[in-house]
């Protein structure tokens, strides 16, 4: 029950971790965790890299910052992803996926719709949110004491063959068990994921982090204890709907939706 109740409730963190470092005795459970996941012939083509290293942390925290202001002041980030940004409640209730854009700051709060068109992009410009949020990205990552670097074998992730798709998926399975298993240790995880929308600012990664030929470093997480208040980031997002059965689920083939708890409840009344 400890497990599905996990699982349940596993969420990613936006806000700022606890100062405090992440004890050994945890850092080697998630990497235990991680290692349980199931893999290709038991390949495990998964590797990680644990950074503690105050001088690192901050030039990660920087390279993703830079990233971030980039991204959002040439308008790359909305272009891209704007068809999972959700503005109000109703439209979340419906659609049930992406994320609900709740926290905007207050001049930008009015145009909570327009703030990810054209004219929001210019208006954001003005009022300098880019640097605002290039900014709060940098001390979010480098006010985490832990980072997690993951990648894969380059023996195994082979891009074009069915074994990068494996190593990828092993590699999935390995991530989320450790993003399950955070929570029950008072600990949150986020993707440190802006500089890889930009291949320079990988390439940085790579060469902080001295990744060798034999390693394709596939992702960056930020983790930490997490603390009792609940400070938001200047703009923020909840992601807690999920589909609903019917929405992702099929019965017997793909030409029959599964029908939803409440359907089946109605149709007997007696379960
Ligand atoms: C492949 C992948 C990429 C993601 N990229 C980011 C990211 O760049 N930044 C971030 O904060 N969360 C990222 N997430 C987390 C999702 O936004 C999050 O899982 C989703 O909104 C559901 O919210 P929850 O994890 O709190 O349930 C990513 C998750 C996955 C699986």
């Amino acid at each position: 029950m400890d497990l599905i109740d996990g699982i349940l409730s596993r969420r990613t963190t936006n806000g700022p971790f606890r100062p405090e470092p992440v004890s050994r005795e945890h850092q080697h459970l998630l990497m235990r965790v991680a290692a349980s996941a199931p893999s290709h012939f038991n390949s495990q083509p998964w590797r990680f890299v644990l950074i503690e290293n105050p001088d690192t942390i901050a030039q990660v925290a920087e390279i993703s910052g830079q990233s971030m202001q980039q991204l959002i002041e040439q308008g790359v980030f909305f272009e891209r992803y704007r068809r999972y940004f959700r503005f109000s409640e109703t439209e979340m209730d419906q659609r049930r996926d992406g994320i609900y854009i709740d926290h905007l700051p207050g001049p930008l709060r009015p145009f909570t719709r327009q703030v990810f068109s054209d004219a929001g992009l210019n208006l954001m410009r003005r009022l300098g949110v880019p640097a605002r949020l290039g900014e709060d990205n940098r001390k979010l990552v480098a006010g985490s004491p832990l980072l997690l670097a993951v990648l894969l074998d380059r023996a195994e992730y082979r891009p074009g063959e069915l074994s990068a798709f494996y190593s990828v998926f092993g590699m999935g399975g390995a991530v989320v068990n450790i993003w399950n298993v955070v929570g029950s240790l008072g600990m949150g995880i986020q993707f440190v994921s802006t500089p890889m929308e930009i291949p320079e600012q990988w390439q940085r990664l790579r060469d902080l982090l001295r990744v060798p030929a034999t390693l394709e470093l596939m992702a960056v997480y930020r983790l930490g204890y997490l603390p009792g208040t609940d400070r938001r980031p200047t703009i923020d997002w909840s992601s807690r709907h999920r589909k609903r059965l019917s929405q992702y689920v099929f019965r017997e083939t793909c030409a029959t939706p599964e029908r939803d708890a409440a359907d089946m409840v109605q149709a007997d009344p007696v379960g």
